[in-house]
């Protein structure tokens, strides 16, 4: 019977994808995306022997959420990708979002540099448990624990709690521990855990009810990061909930320290930070054992995954980005610059380089891009305009565009893809700012087109924004513009991604 079923599961999947034509226009080239079906979150991001490993949630069946595996993938220069077989399947559960550490001192008994997983195991809605799995073969083939669950779901008034879900681990020196943090995502609580073996957890301590508390909080992190010209360092504390759009998921960080138990927030509790002000940028983790401080994300939102028109695969990686601190007026704040291995990539052929040149109202002057991939880095001297920018995946026959700029009044950076192509839920098509100050009259925007995302990183990494975009037809075309008086372009490079 059962053989049955997974036969006409098949069989309908099968006629699903018959009738369904490819979307290869909007498949990225520098960002990962699964070959074929499914993905959400990130897991698991580790740097191990000379390999990143990205697992994610997956569903090996389907082009729609379900089924939920950890898919694999692994590269060694952050760019190419080189899928590898699903690693943790589901079985009577689904295997939802974790994270992986490299034990090294073979602190659990499964084997000196054993890869240790860590993720929720959802019975199907009804309850949420924390499982393990272990990999000593450089993470091709993965055991699950025969112990499992390592983390039973809290069971206050005796009945299992249905939301515990997304740990993430590290080791933490000054204890001597690995410490995990884990969310109650409906009371906007997150727990630390400690252990010393990976298998047994003692809860530390709990952060609650601070910040955004509009949605729910999901998969956390917690990671010292460095403040950049200082000494010092801060830990922040990730998650994923409420965005900076009203109703609209995204990423919040708290900063502050952590002593080994307890995370302490350096800000008072209504302050809400956020990490990418646009729309598609959710449950980035940071990459474990890696060289550098670094996360990536999810690009897409819950609020109209249904109707993503990609096929034969539905969600897509952002670019690794680094990460560290800075201290402004305000306080401390998160950088995101785009890993140095994506902007080193031999793929990108230079284009243009220019200086020194005056840019007036849309200026007609117009560049022909062949590829839908590539990468511009601009900085302006604002002078008498009150808005500078560059218009992207312009297309003269439908005349679609997406327009990333800086305005000066508002302070804000943006994307406005209102006019960007297919509009594929009534909530899509917007302008979505972030606050962003001018430094000295100048604005630096670093931007990442790759078919159908957006990344802009405006100043030093100060302001992300992250929209995906479906532009119909030949759509490459590009273009600077001001707005509202004359501004200088004091330094223009662009490049093309070539495919191998
Ligand atoms: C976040 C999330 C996680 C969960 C996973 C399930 O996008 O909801 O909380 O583990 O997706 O796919």
């Amino acid at each position: 019977m059962k053989n049955l079923i997974l036969a006409l599961c098949l069989f309908v999947s099968y006629v699903g994808y018959a009738q369904q034509a490819s979307t290869e226009q909007w498949r990225p080239n520098f960002h990962f995306s699964p070959a074929k079906n499914w993905t959400n979150d990130p897991n698991g991001l580790v740097y191990h022997e000379g390999e990143w490993h990205i697992f994610y949630q997956y569903n090996p069946f389907e082009n729609k959420w379900g089924h939920m595996s950890w898919g694999h993938a692994v590269s060694k220069d952050l760019v190419n990708w080189e899928h590898l077989p699903v690693a943790i399947p589901e079985d009577s559960v689904w295997i939802f979002s974790g994270g992986v550490v490299i034990d090294k001192n073979n602190t659990s008994g499964f084997g000196a540099n054993s890869m240790v997983a860590i993720y929720t195991a959802d019975y199907h809605g009804k309850k949420e448990n924390q499982h393990l799995a272990y990999s000593t073969d450089k993470g091709r083939t993965w055991t699950k624990y025969k112990g499992n669950p390592i983390i039973p779901a809290p069971m206050p008034g005796g009945k299992a709690m249905k939301d515990f879900r997304d740990p993430n681990m590290f080791w933490h020196e000054p204890s001597k521990q690995w410490v995990m943090v884990v969310v109650l995502p409906l009371e906007f609580k997150a727990q630390f855990y400690g252990s010393k073996n990976l298998t047994n957890w003692t809860l530390l301590s709990e952060f609650s009810k601070q910040g955004d508390l509009r949605k729910m909080w999901e998969c956390p992190s917690l990671i010292e990061l460095p403040i950049e010209g200082e000494q010092g360092t801060r830990w922040v504390l990730m998650l994923s909930s409420n965005g900076p759009h009203q109703d609209f998921i995204g990423m919040q960080y708290f900063v502050g320290t952590f002593d080994g138990k307890t995370f302490t927030n350096d800000n008072p509790a209504d302050t809400k930070l956020y990490v990418d002000y646009g729309k598609d940028f959710y449950a980035a983790i940071p990459f474990y054992n890696a060289p550098k401080k670094s996360m990536l994300g999810w690009m897409a939102s819950w609020n109209y995954t249904d109707a993503l028109p990609t096929f034969p695969w539905k969600g897509q990686m952002s670019i690794p980005r680094e990460i560290s601190l800075k201290r402004t007026k305000e306080g401390v704040r998160l950088l995101q610059k785009p890993a140095e291995e994506v902007l080193k990539a031999k793929n990108w052929r230079g284009l243009v380089q220019m200086e020194e040149m005056g840019i007036e109202e849309d200026n007609g002057m117009m560049w022909q891009n062949q590829a839908g991939s590539y990468m511009i880095d601009v900085e302006f001297e604002l002078n008498g305009a009150r808005e500078v920018g560059v218009k992207v995946m312009k297309n003269p026959t439908n005349n679609q565009e997406t327009l990333i700029g800086y305005q000066k009044d508002s302070e804000q950076l943006y994307i406005n893809r209102i006019n960007s192509g297919k509009v594929i839920a009534p909530n899509f098509a917007s302008m979505d700012a972030s606050p962003m100050k001018e430094e000295r009259g100048t604005v630096r925007l670093l931007v990442f087109v790759d078919q159908s995302s957006i990344e802009v990183f405006g100043n030093e990494g100060e302001a992300v924004i992250t929209s995906l975009i479906f532009p119909e037809g030949n759509s490459g075309n590009w273009q600077l513009f001001s707005r509202g008086g004359r501004a200088k372009v004091t330094k223009l490079k662009v490049w093309e991604w070539q495919k191998d």
